[in-house]
């Protein structure tokens, strides 16, 4: 089978190369003729873990890329729609996926052979029924069940492990209103083990929003236990946390006596709040998806409200050591959303770094494959540094954002340096015994004894 895929995004790009390297002729295509060319040239325009390797082995055998819809629906058999959709106010943006039905639709005009047309962006539940198919069938004067199939197929990609999601999935759902639809993407995906289950587009257009508002639920769960820890003295969240995740619904024994804790465990830890493209945008549009169906939503507005709130934790943190900010030196250590990905999409550390400077901080960033979006942020307000050793050497202040393996030397780093900078750990991701000064979300320290200050 060949497959056309529209949209190079990382979506777009791992859902190609990957049916690539399972065997199947993918064209991708896409509007800016810079990534077209990249690709073309086995070069990856999304930093994602495995994808280079993906594109050096099947560049140009099994995978080109092209801005020639007409010429990639003639020579493929299924087309994935992989653009984006943002989120314009509180409404999801479909100005890309109505493009590409349009283009689509025009372009399957001109072919007699049946063709399939898979939704692969997160769109809300009936935008494949409602919004492609009319304008599929108006630009192609062709009719979606008989001569077009029509679904949705959403992805369960975690950016900085897509590959991997991608080649081994946990589940893969396949939307469509007629057998044929569901037969060719059963058949597509035939060598990829993992349950499959066939259902209706807008079920399988609703089973992506709630699998990712319940991780978003689950974290501003867990983000709102440890305010509550913060506020209590002598209670760390991480030992309540842990203390949690050991409940049977969350983990179970192994006979050799340890403990095999549900992948869940790990949204369900305090820290200063979640970012990236997906879910603060899908939470968003379910929540204004609800509302227009005359169902508020109020779990998930409020799972927005405590995590747009989260960064202040940090804030507060380092008001304990600090009566003003104003000309301190603190190292923000993490722009990226999370760890192994340059994305920077709604990153906890854009909030943070806009009030330390607003408060008259000085300071100084360091992540290891994000820092280049620094300037577009901050300007140059903010101090880059390459090393990390650079980023904390004159620092009064470190605060942890995203948690990148490399910040666990950090002992190590101010022992070298012999400097005791107050920590804070926004990620609970260090030894809190090996720092002299260490503030973490979650962590509520008891008030000093009767009549003694509170020191650094
Ligand atoms: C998420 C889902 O995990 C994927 O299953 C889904 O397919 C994808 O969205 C999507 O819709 O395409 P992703 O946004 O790449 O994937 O990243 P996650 O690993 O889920 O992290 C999301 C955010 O939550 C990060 O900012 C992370 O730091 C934060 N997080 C995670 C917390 O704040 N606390 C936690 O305990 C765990």
């Amino acid at each position: 089978m060949r497959a056309s895929i529209v949209g190079t995004g990382y979506v777009g790009l791992v859902t190609g190369a990957c049916l690539a390297e399972k065997g199947c002729g993918v064209v991708c295509v896409d509007i800016d003729p810079e990534r077209v060319a990249r690709v073309n040239h086995g070069e990856s325009p999304v930093h994602e873990d495995g994808l280079p390797e993906l594109l050096r082995r099947n560049v140009p055998v099994r995978l080109t890329a092209s801005a020639d819809w007409q010429r990639a629906i003639m020579d493929t058999d299924v087309t994935f729609i992989a653009v984006g959709t943002p989120l314009r106010g509180d409404e999801i943006d479909l100005t890309a996926v109505e493009s590409a039905s349009t283009t689509i639709g025009e372009a399957l005009r001109a072919k007699d052979s049946y063709h399939a047309v898979i939704v692969k962006s997160t769109v809300i539940p009936g935008t494949t029924d409602s919004v492609v198919r009319p304008l599929l069938e108006r630009a192609s004067g062709r009719k979606v069940g008989r001569d077009i199939g029509l679904g949705a197929n959403p992805e369960f990609l975690t950016e900085g492990t897509a590959v991997e999601d991608f080649l081994h999935p946990d589940r893969i759902v396949l939307g469509g209103n007629d057998d044929r639809t569901l037969d060719l993407l059963e058949n597509l995906y035939r060598d990829f083990e993992a349950p499959k289950l066939r259902t209706n587009t807008q079920t399988a257009e609703m089973i992506k929003y709630a699998s990712n508002a319940l991780l978003a639920t689950m974290i501003s769960f867990a983000n709102e236990i440890g305010n509550l820890c913060s506020a209590t003295g002598g209670v760390d969240a991480v030992d309540v946390m842990r203390g949690v995740h050991l409940s049977r619904y969350l983990s179970a024994a192994l006979p050799n006596g340890n403990h095999f804790l549900a992948p869940i465990t790990s949204f369900l830890e305090s820290g200063c709040g979640f970012g990236g493209s997906c879910l603060p945008k899908d939470v968003g549009a379910l929540i204004a998806y609800g509302r227009r169906a005359n169902q508020p939503m109020r779990l998930l507005e409020s799972v927005l409200q405590v995590n747009k709130q989260q960064h202040q934790q940090v804030l507060s943190l380092l008001d304990k050591h600090f009566p003003s900010l104003a000309g301190v030196r603190i190292a923000v250590l993490g722009l990226a959303f999370k760890p192994d990905t340059d994305d920077v999409r709604e990153s906890p550390a854009i909030p943070v770094i806009r009030e330390l400077l607003a408060r008259g901080a000085h300071v100084s960033l360091h992540d290891p494959v994000a820092s280049g979006e620094s300037r577009g942020l901050f300007g140059g307000d903010v101090h880059l540094c390459c090393e990390l050793k650079d980023t904390v050497r004159r620092a009064e202040a470190v605060v942890v954002i995203t948690r990148w393996k490399e910040y666990e030397q950090l002992p190590a780093i101010f022992a070298e340096l012999n400097r005791e900078p107050v920590v804070v750990d926004g990620r609970r991701m260090l030894d809190k015994h090996r720092f002299a000064h260490y503030e973490g979300i979650g962590l509520g320290t008891l008030p000093p004894p009767a009549g003694q200050k509170a020191s650094l």
